[in-house]
């Protein structure tokens, strides 16, 4: 294929691109490829090579183009055009069986009702616009209401169509809105791990955070090394050219825009314009529902993807439209989780975690077991009073499980196993790493140590110092912290900016390369804004939300520590508890001391960073939550203050504002009144992890 011309090349390139094109819809949609992938490789050669020659004919819906354009600073915030809703949840049959006969009496019709029920793809919302049949915009569910453009990231999912199939009669819908879900398989989740581990990066904890993470990159470039996959379920929105009807689908009567009048009817719809759909089962009653949730906690096994529950969604969409939504949900659609899988373990030993305020945790050592796709070695028990509750004993057969799918918890003991051998656990009153004393505050369910320079707390107070989010100190890692301590060169975190070149070269496994890093990673941590700064102080309450406002409020970190109680308790984000600890911790002789050493060795705490763009405020920002029942790990105005710092707004009663409820044991009518508006359910336990990490909902 040398000297082709101009038009020979245009045929050829248009030629190639609806073979490629055709290949991928088999690949991707049809799950049924008719050609090996050397041979879909050359093809995609060879219109790369065309397009090398005949740089005018490259088309933007080139199969070629799915990466191109420069880095952008942000995502842009786009409104939806309708709210992107999520589902209520149930988590037994007796709610299944519940929702059906709400849909029923609010039907009021004596006929039969069919519902859908597919997957719950775990992975991250996504709603596209394709105009005149190109895909025109990308967005995030973000709040709602408002998403984040991510268009060019969508367009490098290979299983994203950038143009539409015909329907039969050759048309194209003029406009389309579509929901589905991005998402890593298992598989390809494993080996992006495997390779961040190889590389010495950070692994991500699961799929969902793996993909929210790749999909949420700045550079389009790194979302494309990624292996994201997509699956769509829900046409949104859709209007053929002049009104015509494709005589595909049934009539939409009072469904304006829509000729989906079903879901079975949207999903093949969505499979016909070249959307990749999930495999959907039906189920006309409350005994079928039931068995297909016995049937899909098997399939599930076998999908690529992690499911965490099933969608049920009523068939008629037009009768879905009329039932409406309570808050956030469709009352037409639920949700069912799976219960977290559980498996048996054994408590090998028990030992006390100590972190950097000094707080004893205890951590049950496994034999290690896999579940829910990693092996695990370890879980938190929390505190002395969850063992008690328990009854955890060293050499106790337990069950296991994730919550929230994350992370792992022992949650019981199999009694009738035990076999006289096992030992209780007893809280030592001196401190493992430092020998200190150990007390138990009142009114907190946490063991301290009391130690002014436990070199285990200081341990975590430098890893924390030198974290991303706080004075962001690259090289500074767990490895180099311990050497550091070990060594006696860091007594707190100012006298990292006292290591020489000599110091950090004569530490194990530093060479030329990685000290002088290190050094300048050091260095230019002292022109870090006030913000980091105080986050990375590491004051207990005070998370990086709070950090912001205090750093916006004050504007310097003199004007900071002068404040007085009350002044505090003023900025917003900053309640009562936080404000006390504030004052608390800076009136400690080592706080003192670390500020003075900080200011001496030209720590600048600058003001001119704005809070990052990632969850400006906090995850739950905009989000009203009420807590009912107890939260484990923490007082109830301690679970408060943790909303608020993480940019929500606590509620005392259910209403319909409600964006979730927390609910811990005895909880209380909160409970029934959430049901009943169908508001969604967040155990207390995922939210105490939840909120411990950062994380939203
Ligand atoms: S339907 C109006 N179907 O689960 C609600 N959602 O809150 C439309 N999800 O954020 C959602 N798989 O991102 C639907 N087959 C599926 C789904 C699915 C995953 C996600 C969705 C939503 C969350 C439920």
């Amino acid at each position: 294929m040398s000297a082709l011309s101009e038009k020979e090349a245009r045929e050829r390139a248009e030629w190639l691109r609806r073979e490629i094109r055709e290949h991928q819809y088999r690949y991707y949609v049809l799950d049924a490829p008719t050609i090996p992938d050397s041979e879909y490789d050359k093809l995609y050669r060879e219109l790369e090579d065309i397009e090398r020659r005949f740089p005018s004919l490259v088309t933007p819906d080139s199969p070629t183009q799915r990466v191109g354009g420069e880095v952008s600073p942000a995502f842009r915030s786009v409104p939806h055009r309708t709210p992107v809703l999520s589902l209520s949840n149930a988590f037994s049959e007796g709610e299944v069986a519940a929702f059906v006969r709400r849909v029923a009496d609010l039907a009021g019709e004596k006929r039969s009702l069919t519902f859908v029920v597919e997957p719950k793809i775990d992975g991250l919302s996504i709603v596209l616009r394709y105009e005149s049949g190109f895909l025109s915009l990308g967005l995030t569910r973000g709040d709602g209401l408002t998403g984040e453009d991510v268009t060019r990231n969508v367009r490098t999912v290979a299983s994203v169509p950038l143009r539409l199939r015909e329907l039969p009669g050759g048309v194209v819908p003029e406009f389309l809105e579509v929901r589905g879900e991005v998402y890593l398989a298992k598989d390809d989740f494993a080996r992006l791990n495997e390779e961040r581990e190889a590389e010495g990066l950070p692994t991500f904890a699961n799929p969902r955070n793996a993909a929210a993470g790749s999909l949420r990159q700045l550079d389009p470039r790194v979302t494309a090394k990624r292996p994201l996959r997509a699956l769509f379920y829900e046409v949104r929105e859709i209007a053929m050219p002049g009104n015509s009807q494709t005589g595909l689908f049934p009539d939409p009567g009072e469904l304006s825009g829509s000729p989906a009048a079903t879901e079975i009817g949207s999903l093949e719809l969505l499979k016909t314009l070249g959307f990749p759909v999930p495999t959907y089962t039906t189920a006309t009653s409350v005994d079928d529902l039931v068995a297909s949730i016995a049937r899909w906690s098997e399939l599930r096994r076998t999908l690529p993807y992690d499911t965490d529950g099933i969608v049920i969604k009523l068939d008629d969409r037009e009768l879905a439209r009329r039932l409406g939504s309570t808050g956030h949900s469709p009352r037409a659609s639920l949700a069912y989780k799976f219960p977290p899988e559980q498996v048996e373990t054994r408590v090998l030993d028990i030992i006390l975690q100590v972190g950097r305020t000094g707080v004893l945790t205890p951590t049950a050592i496994l034999e290690p077991v896999r579940v829910a796709g990693s092996t695990v070695s370890r879980a938190t028990l929390h505190n002395e009073d969850i063992i008690r509750e328990k009854d955890v004993r060293i050499g106790d057969a337990v069950i296991l499980q994730k919550a929230g799918d994350v992370i792992p918890e022992v949650v019981s003991v199999i009694k009738e196993k035990r076999t006289g051998e096992e030992r209780e656990f007893h809280w030592p009153d001196k401190c493992p790493a430092c020998g200190s004393e150990v007390v138990r505050f009142p009114g907190e369910v946490a063991y301290r140590c009391t130690g002014m320079s436990c070199p285990a707390q200081l341990r975590e107070k430098l890893i924390h110092f030198a974290s991303r989010d706080a004075m962001d100190i690259r090289g500074l890692g767990p490895a180099v912290v311990d050497a550091l301590v070990e060594a006696g060169l860091v007594k707190d975190a100012g006298d990292i900016y006292a290591l020489t070149v000599e110091d950090i070269r004569a530490l194990p496994r530093q060479g030329e390369k990685s000290t002088d890093k290190l050094i300048s990673a050091i260095h230019e941590s002292r022109e870090r804004p006030l913000a980091r700064l105080i986050f990375a102080l590491g004051i207990r309450h005070v998370g990086q939300a709070a950090s912001y406002s205090l750093a916006d409020h004050f504007g310097s970190l003199d004007a900071f520590l002068a404040a007085t109680p009350e002044e505090l308790t003023k900025v917003p984000d900053i309640g009562p508890l936080t404000a006390d600890s504030i004052v608390r911790s800076r009136n400690q002789p080592s706080m003192t001391e670390l500020i003075a050493k900080l200011k001496r060795y030209g720590v600048k705490a600058a003001v001119s960073e704005s809070r990052p763009a990632v969850g400006a405020k906090g995850p739950l920002e905009g989000q009203t939550v009420v807590i009912t029942g107890s939260v484990p790990g923490m007082t109830r105005q301690e679970a408060e203050e943790k909303v608020r710092e993480l940019g929500g707004t606590v509620s005392s009663s259910v209403s319909r504002k409600t964006s979730f409820v927390v609910v811990g044991d005895n909880p209380g009518s909160k409970l029934d009144k959430a049901r009943e508006l169908g508001i969604r359910i967040i155990p207390a336990h995922e939210f105490a992890q939840a909120v411990k990490q950062g994380r939203g909902f």
